[in-house]
């Protein structure tokens, strides 16, 4: 059956951020076009979020809708609603000024490390959760499913599996390299029910580990790539999951992500210099000798420009892309413009090669969403050697937007990167570059794969770039998968695993 001819579900969507309001990478733009797609298909979906000042700023007018007195915390905890996008979904902010009104990231202080008091920030956001999961709140709206994101939500399914007439839970990993994971004395402090320390509760290596909450615990587990699904079953990439994945496999599986196709559409992007689309493509140009100004670099349309945007962690293989600057700079049609930010050692590295050799590379340290919509219009070329990528979006962006990506055969950009080999040209279905070894020497020999073919006479390249740009990665049929999983897992809840503790 359609899940579109089923009734309309109650949806409560948390996440702990979600653009255009806070954003520290793709999370955000999940949180911040799943839910729309979702209202798109006529579903009662309401977002909640944590009150960060951002947040607040950025979605007023607001009016309290409900105070709460969470255990454990002092004073009360209002709650705060607003609407999300175009579509207009309600959104939930938990306002507690002590936990959330800070500036900059979610995460992190000035000093780029952790919160001392994120497990208490993050248990009082799932707290929160719990209470307008089990229409605690006086909001008069009981949920049918509460959809989890990453392990700062990680203590809904663990919560809510306690509680009888409680909604559907699911989790989504988003990157399972983060877990949220606190000592013992953690525990203790945050007051959560005994119970759950146990190895089929909360309890990790004798830590407390927010993420297993939604691993052990929720009623499907769901991640954002069907390749990442397998690969979190292993051990290379299960970070010692990999077992309790195993046994949870029936409930689990990889939703592939989409884009928002209007905030991400290379034919009417007010960030962009020339608009364009498949039919026009040989407009995109302008959008490199436009950057390549912004930026500095010589103004040259036949230069090849690759680009790379990413938060510069290890996961993101920006050291393979220093190990192939030689090469690159050898190469005299070639430049490069790098965005990102993060490990202060990698920073400091690029901006040193920026400055031996301006002519070719542009770097630009820091967070910047109006240029990384530039940088996509603008490359011929995107790299993306990540390690591992559960999902990627930037590669689809890329996609999008014609410029022709460079990826390493894993997670997401496995399943949506085809590579451009002799077969694949025949059949039509090549987009782009896939290299199966995360080594400076395979993304060397891949990048002068590339270079070759963009040589090649007639329309080659254009044609593989117009492919690309002709894929359909918008959220509708990923939303409708989703659906079928919400559907599956209210009619099918899963069992508490520590049901004989309880
Ligand atoms: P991840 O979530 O692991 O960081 P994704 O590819 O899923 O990787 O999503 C990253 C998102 O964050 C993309 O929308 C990307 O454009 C954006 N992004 C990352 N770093 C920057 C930056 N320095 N400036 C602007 N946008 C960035
Ligand atoms: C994570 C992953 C990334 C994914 C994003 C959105 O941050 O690292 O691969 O695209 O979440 O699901």
């Amino acid at each position: 059956m359609s899940t579109q001819s089923q009734k309309p579900l109650k949806i409560l969507f948390a996440s702990s951020e979600a653009q255009p309001l806070i954003k520290t990478g793709g999370l955000a733009d999940v949180a911040g076009s799943l839910p729309l797609a979702l209202a798109h298909l006529g579903q009662d979906v309401r977002v909640v979020l944590p009150a960060y000042p951002q947040a607040v700023e950025g979605a007023k007018p607001l009016t309290t809708v409900a105070m709460l007195n969470l255990r454990g915390h002092q004073g009360e905890v209002r709650i705060l609603e607003g609407r999300l996008g175009e579509e207009r979904v309600p959104l939930y902010l938990v306002d507690a000024p002590a936990l959330f009104n800070r500036p900059g990231n979610p995460y992190t202080g000035a000093d780029g490390k952790d919160w001392p008091d994120n497990a208490q920030r993050f248990a009082l956001f799932c707290q929160a959760i719990v209470a307008l999961a089990l229409n605690r709140a006086g909001l008069s709206w009981h949920p049918d499913l509460v959809h989890c994101n990453d392990w700062q939500t990680g203590l809904v399914p663990a919560q809510l599996a306690f509680e009888d007439n409680r909604p559907a839970s699911i989790f989504t990993i988003h990157n399972l390299a983060y877990q949220g994971n606190f000592n013992r004395a953690t525990f203790d402090l945050l007051a959560l029910d005994r119970k759950l320390w146990s190895h089929q509760g909360l309890e990790f290596h004798n830590n407390l580990s927010f993420i297993k909450g939604g691993l052990a615990f929720a009623d499907w587990v769901t991640t954002v790539s069907p390749t990442y699904a397998k690969e979190i079953l292993t051990s290379s990439l299960g970070y010692g999951f990999e077992g309790l994945l195993r046994h949870r496999e029936d409930r689990l599986r990889g939703v592939l992500n989409g884009i928002d196709y209007q905030a991400w559409d290379p034919a009417s992007d007010p960030a962009i210099a020339q608009h364009f689309d498949a039919s026009t493509f040989s407009l995109k140009r302008r959008n490199k000798t436009a950057l390549q100004q912004e930026l500095g670099l010589p103004v040259d349309e036949n230069a090849v420009l690759f680009g790379h945007i990413g938060r510069l962690v290890a996961q993101k293989g920006v050291d393979l892309i220093l190990q192939v600057l030689p090469g690159l700079i050898d190469r005299p049609e070639t430049q490069l413009v790098i965005l990102g930010s993060g490990d202060p050692a990698l920073e400091k590295v690029l901006n040193a090669q920026r400055d031996l050799h301006p002519q070719r590379i542009a770097v630009v340290i820091g967070y910047n969403e109006a240029l990384a919509h530039r940088i996509e219009a603008a490359c011929d070329c995107f790299i993306m050697p990540s390690r591992f990528e559960p999902c990627g979006l930037n590669q689809l962006y890329s996609l999008r937007y014609g410029s022709v990506p460079i990826v390493h055969r894993t997670g997401g950009l496995a399943d949506t990167v085809v590579d451009a080999s002799p077969r694949n040209l025949l059949d039509g279905t090549a987009t782009g570059f896939v290299f199966d070894h995360p080594d400076g020497n395979t993304l060397w020999r891949t990048i002068q794969r590339a270079l070759d073919f963009r040589r090649r006479p007639g329309v080659y390249w254009e044609k593989l770039a117009q492919h690309g740009m002709q894929q359909d990665f918008s959220w509708d049929s990923s939303a409708e998968h989703y659906l079928e999983i919400y559907h599956q897992a209210i009619d099918n809840p899963a069992s508490n695993p520590l049901a004989k503790l309880a």
